[in-house]
């Protein structure tokens, strides 16, 4: 359970227009005669404990927090610490499930014969697999619920003269425009930025209608002190070009104007040109742009456009926060440009990658973990499908078992035993409450249209347990047994970790680890259902497909090593850290190199603990000691 809740603050703006058919913060809880409010429940931003996990160099200011975006705002709360500049580029209910490309990395063992051949490695020779990061399939409702809250709560950390920036599109973006409204005052709404990104190829331009070529990114600032450094492009007008009418003998365009009687040169080039209007056209999507920035999010953003964002609205030293932070563009970019950042996601892929990603930057900063209860597998997403294997007999989409329900259990007793399972995307559904409960039994049992017995509802946290049980004896209008159960039992299981073994030996005061063998079973799993999944369409359409296949060692399934020689226990420090980029070169620590790995890493200090991080982002810890 949360450690406390703490009020969303400052209130919603009065006198704005609302969408009057979402429920915001504030909860119904109706039952028996549904038309009349026993009771209503307000909650805060759940606060939790957090963790430093790991720490690079000593400022405090720079954080990297995995958690949702309203528990690492109540935190932020508790400590009083305000952000000048927040981008969000949240899910945009896009109806799709997002992924990652995991790259299998270069066997060491053909490292060297690659190098002596000189190959040019091409990225599209690769050998790649997909991973989930977030499914952003979501009522419509539920999500403007979801982003009210959100909202609300970054707008309670946010410095009385910060600006924000919502990143949407055509799909939501205007509903959500009516919340910023209501949320930061119509007033202060700045402007709608068309980001002009999408090329009109590709398979987007198959559909019948005006190809979707635009993002949508609202512009709120808080009050009329707020940073905005305005830019210009090196573009002007026709009119302004002929009135630098003379070229010099290096083609450079200037005019001659008079200082009293003193003649003087001005040139075209050193002139600010046009201030930057609100349709953005000169800045590339990652995925049309595919350079070396791109790190295989689908949804990665280009540090060109957080540059423009962060430049106008931000001075150096001020603190920039991006809550929703994906691939890390905010974060690096706001270092980048002397800027103190905080980079909030809930997903391990995006902490891993944004880690590695100020680590190359040269960026100093620590990583906190909300300690909410749950141990993840990676997001929440790829935990919602490990849980339907979790669950001993569970089937999806049984008829008659409505959508409400995450399955059903088929026990030959007792017949059809439909399942709730709290949607971990989902901050409001992870705690039991009597609004949740009532809605079940009072809503969701008498929705069932086929004959049940019993019903099954797993739960993350419980608000009062016995208090729900008797609601529950005293309120079920059916006959139907209604069993609670503890999720975290299951998600205990769910983390089961690699195999490593290695070699360590002592030369010349220098430490040196050797890999000599890595098995992990949750990737031999998933390559085996690539594998398959290929076979089967070439068996159906002759599309041509090459398996993935895995060398006896593992070596392949390896991104990342990670040795402390400071602390046995606790904080983690990084002291030498080899990382193995997609292409099978070696980034030593946060250094890349033209080297491909060799299977080894050297420390000048005796390790004593190392970590290993496989191709999709599970950690694997070596026992503290092992090294003594
Ligand atoms: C569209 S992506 C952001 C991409 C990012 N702008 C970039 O350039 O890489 C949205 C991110 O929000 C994260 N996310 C989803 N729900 C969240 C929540 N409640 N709190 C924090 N992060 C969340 C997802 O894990 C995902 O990485």
């Amino acid at each position: 359970m949360p450690v406390k809740y703490i009020p969303y603050e400052p209130i919603t703006v009065e006198g704005q227009a609302v969408l009057n058919n979402i429920t915001r913060t504030r909860r119904l809880l109706q039952y028996r005669e549904n038309d009349k409010v026993f009771n209503k429940i307000q909650r805060g931003m759940p606060y939790y404990e957090l963790e430093t996990v790991e720490t690079h160099g000593d400022n405090p200011d720079n954080l990297i927090i995995r958690g949702e975006c309203v528990s690492a705002c109540a935190y932020l709360k508790e400590q009083n610490i305000k952000v000048d500049l927040v981008y969000i580029d949240p899910p945009f209910a896009s109806g799709a499930d997002y992924a990652r490309k995991v790259y299998i990395r270069r066997n060491p063992k053909l490292a060297e014969k690659i190098k002596e051949a000189e190959q040019e490695l091409e990225i599209d020779g690769l050998k790649a697999f997909e991973e989930k990061m977030y499914g952003d399939i979501w009522k419509k409702e539920d999500y403007l619920n979801w982003m009210y809250e959100n909202l609300r709560a970054i707008k309670s950390v946010m410095s009385d003269n910060a600006s924000i920036y919502v990143h949407l599109d055509r799909t939501i973006g205007h509903y959500v425009k009516i919340l910023l409204d209501e949320v930061f005052g119509e007033d202060n709404f700045r402007g709608e930025i068309i980001w002009a990104n999408l090329s009109v190829s590709g398979y987007k331009s198959q559909a019948n209608n005006w190809i979707r070529g635009h993002d949508n990114i609202f512009y709120y600032k808080r009050s009329e002190e707020t940073v905005f450094n305005k830019e210009h492009l090196k573009e002007f007008s026709e009119g302004t070009i002929r009135r630098y009418d003379k070229i010099d003998n290096n083609g450079r365009r200037f005019k001659i104007y008079y200082e009293g009687t003193k003649k003087r040169k001005r040139y075209l080039d050193e002139s600010e040109g046009l201030p930057i209007a609100d349709t953005w056209t000169d800045i590339n999507s990652m995925q049309t742009a595919m350079g070396s920035e791109y790190l295989g999010y689908s949804t990665q953003k280009p540090e060109a456009l957080l540059e423009r964002i962060i430049q106008a609205s931000s001075d150096e030293g001020m603190l920039v926060a991006d809550f929703f932070g994906g691939s890390g563009v905010t974060a690096k970019v706001a270092h980048d440009l002397g800027r103190k950042f905080i980079h909030v996601d809930v997903g391990i892929n995006s902490i891993q990658t944004t880690r590695d990603r100020l680590i190359e930057a040269g960026a100093k900063f620590k990583i906190m973990d909300i300690k909410d209860g749950i141990s993840l597998f990676r997001n929440p997403a790829q935990t919602m499908d490990k849980l339907a294997k979790l669950i001993p007999g569970l089937q999806k989409n049984i008829e008659g078992v409505g959508k409400f329900w995450f399955g059903a259990i088929q026990d030959t007793k007792i017949g059809t035993i439909p399942v709730y399972v709290p949607n971990l995307i989902d901050s409001k559904e992870k705690v039991l409450d009597k609004p949740l409960i009532n809605k079940i039994i009072n809503q969701e049992l008498q929705n069932l249209e086929i004959d049940v017995k019993k019903v099954i509802i797993y739960y993350v946290d419980v608000d009062d347990y016995k208090e729900i049980e008797k609601f529950i004896r005293d309120n079920n209008p059916t006959a139907i047994e209604v069993e609670l159960k503890d999720l975290k039992n299951l998600l205990h299981d769910i983390v089961v970790d690699d195999i490593v073994e290695y070699k360590i030996e002592e030369k010349d005061a220098k430490y040196e680890i050797e890999i000599t063998r890595f098995i992990s079973d949750r990737l031999k799993q998933k390559i085996h259902e690539f594998n398959e999944k290929g076979r089967l369409q070439r068996l159906e359409s002759g599309k041509k497909y090459t398996p993935i296949e895995i060398s006896e060692e593992g070596l392949e399934l390896i991104e990342l090593i990670s040795l402390d020689c400071t602390n046995k226990e606790g904080i983690w420090k990084s002291d030498t850290e080899v990382k193995i980029d997609k292409n099978g070169y070696l980034i030593v620590d946060g250094n890349k190199t033209k080297e491909f790995w060799g299977g080894k890493v050297l420390s000048n200090k005796n390790p004593l603990r190392m970590k290993i991080r496989n191709i999709s982002g599970d950690e694997t810890p070596i026992p503290k000691g092992i090294f003594d």
